[in-house]
């Protein structure tokens, strides 16, 4: 099959590269420029593990065909914090036991980050919302939804 040119922002960053038209956003984030944070967990649209953030709206990028992101600006967990200076979602989730075994994290902290950005105040329902498209199969979600809200009442999301 002929490639194509698949030109986006992700993270910040233009990107521009030649691409089997076939591919998934996931794949090409993962394979083709190695950011590994985006985990595939159903390929179905159902865990939300895959979640990135695509104009400022949540998608599962499992869902969507790379060349769909023609020209858009993609936020991956690697553009959210930094191993030295991590993100306040970040540190919450670290403070309040959100993490187990890690795997649903990189979606749920986007999640969380796209309604933040949104809304910098949401209630407890709000956040239960805004992350019911992300199953966690370890941490029974309070411990999530605690870490969510802790940013919210320390006023971080102002500077998120
Ligand atoms: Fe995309 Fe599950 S891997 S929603
Ligand atoms: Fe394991 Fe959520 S921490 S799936």
């Amino acid at each position: 099959m002929d490639h194509k040119t698949l030109k986006m922002n992700v993270n910040g960053q233009p990107i521009e590269i030649k691409i089997d038209p076939r591919l998934r956003l996931i794949d090409v984030l993962r394979d083709k420029l190695q950011l590994t944070g985006t985990k595939e967990g159903c390929g179905e649209g159902e865990c939300g593990a895959c979640t990135v953030i695509m104009e400022g709206e949540i998608v599962n990028s499992c869902l969507v065909m790379a060349l769909q992101c023609q020209n858009k600006s993609i936020i991956t967990i690697e553009g959210v914090g930094a191993r030295d200076n991590l993100h306040p979602l970040q540190e919450s989730f670290m403070k309040n036991g959100a993490v187990q075994c890690g795997y649903c994290t990189p979606g749920m902290i986007l999640a969380a980050k796209a309604l933040l950005d949104k809304n910098p105040m949401p209630n407890r329902d709000e956040i239960k919302t805004a992350i019911s498209g992300n199953l966690c199969r370890c941490t029974g979600y309070s411990n999530i939804v605690n870490a969510i809200e802790q940013v919210v009442k320390a006023g971080d999301a102002n500077e998120l």
